[in-house]
């Protein structure tokens, strides 16, 4: 046939050939799946911190600990509250000319999954503290600490953020502990890391093989939830496992009267919209809006602390914890505007 003697249009006839499949299999269905996972409707794009956090994040190696991919898998419930999908990870370009597309969906988990952590850890405070020194906060931790990404300074400007570091944590070292502008800049895109809410009516993917749930039994036989388990998922971090807090950053809930026998307002309160009164320790996060806490789990809480670590408050019900959040939202609610 023409076509072999002839070496230009059998280049030609195979590199047509070549570009259409190349179209068909590789180029058109890359078009279409773009198209088809647009970003969700409230995504926020990264501030210029946190964009310069993320290449901080991948630069100290971070993802080699921690995935971003929250799978629909029943253990990885505790990482987000739905499953993670495609338009998720459709926001994301490139990180530059030279570098491809960061997902950052990681293949390691040594540490938790980080793709809703700024709802569950939202505090500067606490993260700050966790990089300089992991075990100040989760004293069996095994994350490395990022030390260089701090610098101790005998007089601190009013412009420089200085972490309240129980001075046991310093090796020593005089001075005032002080976040640098990289520290800031990761923590920045940590807070950053949050799931979007899928648009009303959208329901999400299920969690695949469901575990029974712990509920307890009072003595009137009435279903509780695990509100041991519910402190360790919220409050451990700050609050420590033995309910003593740390000093100079954050207060123990052992013999403390706000739990034992203060108003159940405040508590409440402290709970659901978080709290800052006092100078010597760091500021909590609204942990019970950002967690959506119903009053069922409030109040699983409240017992469990009011009754662990030598603690021997009231009992609380379901209906006296519902009528204070009422109040307590309407309350909040009228504060914002
Ligand atoms: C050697 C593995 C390792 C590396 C590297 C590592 N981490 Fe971790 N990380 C962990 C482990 C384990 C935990 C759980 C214990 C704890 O909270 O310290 C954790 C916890 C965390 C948490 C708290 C998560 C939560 O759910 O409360 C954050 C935030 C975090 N790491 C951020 C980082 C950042 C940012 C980097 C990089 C600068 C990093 N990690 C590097 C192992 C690692
Ligand atoms: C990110 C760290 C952090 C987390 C997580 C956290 N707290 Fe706090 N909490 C604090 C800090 C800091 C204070 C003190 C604020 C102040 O006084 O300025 C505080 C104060 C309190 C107080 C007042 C105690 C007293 O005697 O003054 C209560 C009660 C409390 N928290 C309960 C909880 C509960 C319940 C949870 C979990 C649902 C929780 N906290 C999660 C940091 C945290």
């Amino acid at each position: 046939m023409n076509i072999f003697n002839n070496h230009k249009r059998l280049y030609i006839t195979a590199g047509l050939l070549f570009a259409f499949l190349t179209y068909l299999t590789v180029i058109m269905p890359a078009f279409k799946n773009q198209y088809n996972n647009l970003p969700l409707p409230g995504t926020k794009p990264l501030s210029g911190d946190a964009k310069a956090g993320k290449l901080l994040y991948i630069a100290e190696g971070c993802v080699g600990c921690h995935s971003q991919q929250v799978r629909n898998v029943e253990m990885d419930k505790v990482f987000g509250s739905r499953p993670g999908m495609a338009a998720d990870y459709a926001n994301i370009g490139r990180t530059s000319i030279w570098q491809n597309t960061a997902t950052l969906m990681g293949t390691e988990r040594t540490g938790p999954d980080l793709t809703d952590v700024g709802n569950r850890q939202p505090s500067i405070d606490w993260n700050l503290m966790h990089l300089y020194q992991p075990r100040s906060v989760v004293p069996q931790s095994i994350m490395p600490s990022y030390k260089w990404l701090f610098e101790m300074k005998i007089n601190p400007t009013k412009n420089d953020v200085v972490v309240s570091m129980p001075s046991q944590f310093l090796n020593g070292e005089t001075g005032k502990l002080v976040a640098t502008k990289e520290a800031l800049q990761l923590v920045a895109y940590i807070q950053s890391l949050k799931q979007t809410p899928l648009p009303q009516g959208i329901i999400a993917n299920d969690f695949l093989y469901k575990k029974a749930i712990k509920i307890e039994l009072g003595k009137d036989g009435s279903a509780s939830l695990d509100g041991k388990a519910l402190y360790e998922a919220n409050c451990v971090a700050c609050h420590q496992a033995n309910g003593e807090g740390l000093k100079g950053a954050f207060p123990p809930l052992k013999g403390s009267q706000i739990v034992t026998d203060g108003n159940l307002e405040l508590y409440v309160d402290i709970i659901m919209n978080g709290y800052d009164a006092r100078a010597e320790y760091g500021v909590m996060a609204a942990v019970g809006t950002n967690m959506n806490f119903t009053e069922k789990e409030v109040t699983a809480i409240i017992n469990y602390e009011r009754s662990s670590w030598g603690n021997k408050g009231k009992k609380v019900t379901e209906e006296e914890i519902k009528k204070v959040m009422d109040f307590v939202k309407i309350k909040a609610s009228a504060s914002n505007q």
